[in-house]
């Protein structure tokens, strides 16, 4: 077989035609799969119909699985799936409301970041237009690698960024918006200052090989990073700066409009994400996500 494969037109975000994700899929079908996940880094399969268990089984085709670092959204009989969800029930959230609305990495904390992840739509919001609202983007940063110009190219290859989860707090902490009456942050807000973890430091290369295709991609996560190694805070800002730019010129982006039952997959080397939380209740957004284990295995962390 061949897979059939709609392009989009941007360098990812392409569909997968013809497979049941939930069925038997012979292991020659699953090789052209896997490869078209390698070559693009995000490829999508519609109208899928997938229970907890189905979606581990196929997310399992590619390799281990690892459980999302925020564990009280993980699902209680099945922790490999983590919850993205605005659901309340009996005043309980059903998952994390607002994962992910940056432009980033998953799991850069770690030393050796998941391979990708799969994120499978039950839920999408539809606003009075009768518009899916909650959409995801995706950046190639293997396609912006490619166009690089060749003084930003040298300035980056062979060096380091320090992304430093206090500096990404910080930053979150300045957009957050403080109560008009009171002056001060929500209770609710507190209560994440207090509980959230230690403060994690990694190194990651600004330009990372795929273990799989042997690609260069830029690794990147807008916020996380405190500087590159080598560099002042203010050098470092602006060649920050200029590689954001580049990453998320228009040519590397696909934006994806969900419909349930999608199932996109990313790959967490040669693309970006980021989450639009262009949506709210009663509106329901909810999602599945299993986690591609590391192709590198993380021994201790840093
Ligand atoms: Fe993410």
């Amino acid at each position: 077989m061949s897979l059939q494969i709609r392009f989009s037109d941007r360098p990812l975000g392409h569909e997968i035609l013809g497979i049941n994700t939930a069925g038997d899929i012979a292991a020659d079908v699953f090789a052209e799969i896997e490869a078209a996940y390698d070559r693009y880094g995000v490829i999508l399969f519609r109208n899928q119909h997938l229970t907890p268990e189905q979606q581990i089984a196929f997310s399992k085709r590619f390799g281990d699985l690892t459980e999302y670092t925020v564990k009280q959204y993980n699902m209680a009989d099945h922790p490999e799936i983590f919850i993205v969800s605005n659901v309340v029930v009996d005043g309980k959230p059903l998952g994390m409301v607002d994962a992910g609305r940056y432009w980033h990495t998953d799991m850069w904390v770690t030393a050796n970041p998941p391979r990708g992840s799969m994120l499978y739509a039950i839920e999408v919001p539809i606003d009075s237009n009768g518009e899916a609202r909650g959409d995801t983007c995706f950046a190639s940063t293997a396609a912006a690698y490619d166009g690089l110009p060749e003084d930003l190219r040298k300035t980056i290859e062979g060096r380091r960024a320090v992304f430093d989860s206090e500096a990404y707090f910080m930053s979150r902490m300045s957009r957050t918006p403080k109560d008009p009456i009171t002056g001060d942050y929500s209770e609710d807000v507190k209560k994440r200052m207090t509980q959230r973890s230690q403060n994690v430091v990694q190194h990651h290369d600004m330009v990372k090989v795929h273990p799989r295709t042997g690609r260069k991609s830029i690794y990147f996560s807008e916020e996380a990073i405190s500087h590159i190694e080598g560099m002042s805070v203010e050098e470092s800002a602006a060649v920050l700066e200029a590689v954001r730019a580049h990453v998320l010129r228009p040519e590397y982006v696909y934006r994806h409009r969900w419909a349930v039952g999608d199932l996109v997959m990313w790959d967490n080397i040669s693309c970006l994400h980021k989450a639009i939380g262009d949506f709210d209740l009663p509106l329901h957004r909810t999602m599945h996500r299993t986690t591609l284990a590391s192709l590198v295995p993380n021994k201790a962390a840093a």
